[in-house]
């Protein structure tokens, strides 16, 4: 079965908008096999943005995602990745659809409340590398 990784990021778990985000993806009938509240290590972090690497908003995003906890949720389900980041919205909030968790809820093009996984394979690489910090059945 498809999984995807979704973060919700530092300030959305600061403004208690943990509830609402799970519930939207609840509301469409996503399952949530796994959650987890976490300070996120720089070491995770760096695996985790690895593609990333050498691009300007490197340090800081890094930096920014280690500042506070986060939430690490694993989604389930048929076509999950797909539908997870169509859920979430455009990565820079000013450019996501209205009714997009973005829209509503991020502030910056890296406090956008949630990160969700690129693809099947971005996500199964992302599970493994969380994995060294959460722990989780299967
Ligand atoms: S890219 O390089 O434009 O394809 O990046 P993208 O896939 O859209 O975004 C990847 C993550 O990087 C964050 N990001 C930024 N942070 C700070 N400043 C700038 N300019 C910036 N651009 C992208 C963005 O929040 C994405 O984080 P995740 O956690 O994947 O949502």
């Amino acid at each position: 079965m498809e999984r995807t990784l979704v973060i919700i990021k530092p300030e959305a778990v600061a403004k208690k908008l943990v509830g609402k985000i799970i519930s939207i993806y609840e509301d469409n009938r996503l399952e949530i096999i796994h959650a987890h509240r976490v300070l996120a290590t720089k070491e995770v972090l760096e695996k985790h943005y690895e593609a990333h690497k050498g691009k300007d908003f490197f340090d800081g995003l890094v930096q920014f995602m280690s500042s506070s906890e986060v939430v690490v949720l694993i989604l389930e389900g048929e076509n999950v990745v797909d539908i997870v980041r169509e859920i979430n919205g455009a990565t820079n909030p000013q450019k996501a659809l209205p009714g997009t968790i973005r829209y509503m809820f991020g502030e910056t093009i890296e406090a956008n409340a949630v990160h969700g996984s690129e693809s099947v394979e971005a996500a199964e690489n992302e599970i493994a590398i969380w994995r060294d910090l959460i722990r989780f059945e299967s």
